[in-house]
């Protein structure tokens, strides 16, 4: 899969992206997807976060208020970047992967992006590597169902192939790197949140 394609599709979304997660049907996923996961995202002060795919900053808006020691966004996409206002973020925009840090991160957020990834275990492998001793990594991962066709579909009219997953599959990706499976809770039919962490 092309990261230009994919970095294409999101600089000319990125207009109207904020608007377009408002409407029918992105919003009835947004409302699933941040319910899911604000009722099971914790995390104490003293914590390093890094966001990949942050997108416009639905996330990093709403978690930097709560003041971590640092907040990372990285992003393929300069323009879904400039939206996110906060100072107190750091924001690069770079391909996940070619992006490099001496830093390792308590909390890594992968959320609605593993699908874009050109090799997804090699990205779950570099996560891995950047996640600090007993940190924790959250992900969507969007189903392989009739739900997630759609989705593809959509994705293969913008002219790249995006990957869905079965729970089997990426379980077993999870636990050949290592990663512990803390919890996995299902959002509707679409996607599951996956919270790992590493020992
Ligand atoms: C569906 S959006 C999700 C944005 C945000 N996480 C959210 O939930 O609002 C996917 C984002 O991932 C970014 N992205 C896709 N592939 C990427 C890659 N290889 N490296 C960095 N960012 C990437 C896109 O530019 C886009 O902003």
């Amino acid at each position: 899969m092309s990261v230009q394609k994919i970095k294409t599709y999101f600089e000319k979304a990125s207009s109207n992206y904020q608007e377009q997660s408002k409407s029918f049907p992105w919003n009835i996923l947004r409302y699933f997807e941040y319910s899911t996961f604000s009722k099971n995202f914790h995390f104490n002060n003293n914590v390093n976060i890094l966001e990949i795919g942050a997108g416009v900053g639905f996330y990093s808006d709403q978690i930097i208020i709560k003041k971590p020691s640092s907040y990372t966004c990285i992003d393929v996409s300069s323009k879904m970047l400039s939206q996110i206002k906060s100072k107190s973020i750091k924001k690069i925009c770079v391909d996940f992967n070619d992006f490099k840090s001496s830093d390792r991160y308590d909390i890594i957020l992968c959320l609605g992006v593993v699908e874009f990834f050109e090799s997804p275990a090699d990205s779950l492998q570099k996560i891995y590597e950047l996640l600090a001793s007993k940190g924790r990594a959250y992900f969507y991962f969007p189903k392989k169902n009739l739900l997630g066709r759609l989705y593809f579909w959509m994705h293969k009219k913008n002219g790249f192939e995006i990957t869905l997953f079965h729970k089997k599959e990426y379980r077993k990706e999870l636990e050949r790197l290592s990663f512990r499976i803390e919890f996995e809770k299902r959002i509707g039919f679409f996607n599951s949140l996956v919270c790992v962490s590493k020992q």
